[in-house]
């Protein structure tokens, strides 16, 4: 298991990398799997504006691509004083494949906040409502 200062440096890292011209705003992501690999994103616009994708979707689409499935940790990396938490799209998708997951916000000095997924997303819309 990572500990959660390697988590967060990674974050911070990746928020480096955001493509976040229109908002200004850049923020880093990094997942970590149940085997202890971390994986990253940051946020990327677009002019188009409602095309951006947020730096959390990034890391876990980048994650499940590479075929991990289990996940125990996210960390959420934005520049302010209180805690950025993912928006609505980003808990669906985390509640889909990282349901266990707890969820770490952090500036570039400190933690701020720790979440479960069920704290983010009391009443989710999932496959259990398809049947
Ligand atoms: N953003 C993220 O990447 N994650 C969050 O948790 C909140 C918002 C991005 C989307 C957009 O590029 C910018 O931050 C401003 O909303």
């Amino acid at each position: 298991m990572a500990d959660c200062d390697t988590l967060v440096a990674r974050a911070r890292a990746a928020r480096l990398g955001a493509l976040a011209e229109y908002s200004g705003f850049s923020v880093g992501a990094a997942i970590e799997t149940a085997a202890g690999e971390i994986i990253t994103g940051c946020n990327i616009e677009n002019a188009t504006y409602g095309l951006t994708m947020c730096a959390e979707r990034v890391a876990i689409y980048k994650a499940l691509s590479d075929g991990h499935r289990d996940f125990r940790r996210v960390v959420v990396v934005a520049d302010t004083p209180k805690p950025t938490p993912p928006c609505g799209a980003c808990r669906q998708i985390l509640w889909e494949y990282a349901p266990e997951a707890e969820v770490v916000l952090a500036n570039l000095v400190a933690v701020t906040a720790s979440y479960s997924m069920r704290d983010l997303l009391p009443a989710p819309f999932d496959k259990s409502h398809l049947k």
